[in-house]
């Protein structure tokens, strides 16, 4: 067993427990997002529902598989000097289903809130069936029912279920 238990008081800096004094952290941010607890080996779907790849000029911090009390290991993504939107936190949802948002202030965390899986996404994912009305010229927006393992067009049936980050329309 681990023998830092994980209890308040032992951390040094009054963090709550994931890390012990010993590890390595991922440098605090001063203001902007803090996604965590994401399973490990997703931190790319998140980044690429972010919008976030070898071109930004933002400043990020990626963490993979680092040890976590909760998951055993997970992913984290922070973002200087940014919120995210509610459109990106429900995609964020299907790829990262335990995820935490945390939104910094100088420092402090000062909104934590768990994601939450909603039943239904629309004008977020493109369908990837030609033939779907949402694919034509109309101006239908996109909708998704949110199933346990992928989601499902609602104007077609077409399901996704791998590589949902390919289909992101943001
Ligand atoms: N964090 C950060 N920069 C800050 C403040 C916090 O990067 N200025 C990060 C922490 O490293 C942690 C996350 O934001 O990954 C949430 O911070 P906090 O709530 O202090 O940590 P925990 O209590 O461990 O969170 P939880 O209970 O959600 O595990
Ligand atoms: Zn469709």
């Amino acid at each position: 067993m681990n023998e830092y238990d994980g209890s308040e008081d032992d951390a040094d800096e009054g963090e709550g427990g994931e890390e012990s004094a010993h590890e390595l952290r991922i440098s605090k941010i001063h203001n902007g997002t803090v996604i965590d607890h994401i399973a490990g080996g997703h931190a790319p779907d998140v980044l690429a529902i972010l919008g976030i790849d070898s071109a930004t000029d933002e400043v990020v911090s990626i963490g993979m598989n680092v040890p976590s009390d909760r998951l055993g290991h997970k992913d984290v993504v922070k973002i200087e000097g940014r919120e995210l939107s509610q459109d990106e936190v429900e995609v964020i949802s299907l790829v990262a289903p335990a995820a935490s948002i945390n939104i910094i202030r100088e420092y402090d965390v000062i909104e934590k809130n768990r994601v939450e899986r909603p039943s239904t996404v629309e004008g977020v994912l493109s369908c990837p069936n030609r033939n779907c009305i949402t694919t034509e010229d109309e101006p239908v927006a996109t909708r998704f029912e949110v199933l346990d393992d992928g989601v499902r067009c609602l104007y077609c049936g077409t399901i996704i279920r791998r590589r949902l980050t390919d289909h992101i329309d943001v």
